[in-house]
């Protein structure tokens, strides 16, 4: 422009074309980025339908938004957002008959349990922790062997009943 040149129009259509994007997924962009601290997120053997579900839910919301700055109040999109984030705990909810994971219906067993530990607990939870940047146990907790374990137990999972670990 600068040069006098006329500009090419398809550079302003895509900065509009970036901007709506930005406008309808900032929501869901910053769930799914934080999502790794939400298991039920990705975890879920139908992660893919929770997270289309909450995309869609962010989006609907947004418009309300939206359409309020122009003036108009749309109650029936947040409604309908809240509905669908609903819908999404629904399909995410862990069912007693079809536990995640190869665990089966009995729940997992002492060596699957202390396998997952020392795979993605036990770098921390030790007294001599591997873990970069941890000079002893973080929140004083270590789970070096089954009774440490059974110890802390309710911690993991309040809904850990004693009777099935086997
Ligand atoms: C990278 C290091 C690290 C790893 C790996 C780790 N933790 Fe921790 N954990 C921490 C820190 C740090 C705290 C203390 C947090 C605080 O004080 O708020 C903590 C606290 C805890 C607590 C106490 C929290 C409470 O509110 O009662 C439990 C239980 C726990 N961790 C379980 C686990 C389990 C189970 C695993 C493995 C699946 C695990 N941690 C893996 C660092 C770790």
């Amino acid at each position: 422009m600068k040069a006098g040149d006329a500009p090419n129009p398809l550079d302003g259509k895509r900065g509009k074309q970036r901007s709506v994007h930005n406008t309808y997924f900032t929501l869901p962009v910053v769930l799914l980025m934080v999502s790794n601290h939400y298991s039920f997120i990705y975890s879920h053997e139908l992660a893919w339908v929770v997270m289309v579900l909450f995309i869609f839910a962010g989006v609907l919301i947004r418009q309300f938004f939206v359409l309020m700055h122009a003036g108009k109040t749309q109650p029936a999109y947040p409604a309908f957002g809240v509905a669908l984030i609903l819908l999404a705990f629904w399909v995410a909810a862990p069912s007693a008959s079809s536990p995640s994971g190869t665990a089966g219906a009995q729940g997992p067993d002492q060596a699957q349990i202390t396998g997952l530990i020392e795979q993605h607990c036990v770098q921390c939870h030790a007294r001599n922790p591997e873990h970069a940047g941890f000079s002893a146990p973080p929140a004083g907790l270590t789970f070096e062997n089954w009774d440490e374990i059974l110890g802390q137990k309710r911690r993991f999972n309040r809904s850990w009943p004693a009777a099935t670990c086997r």
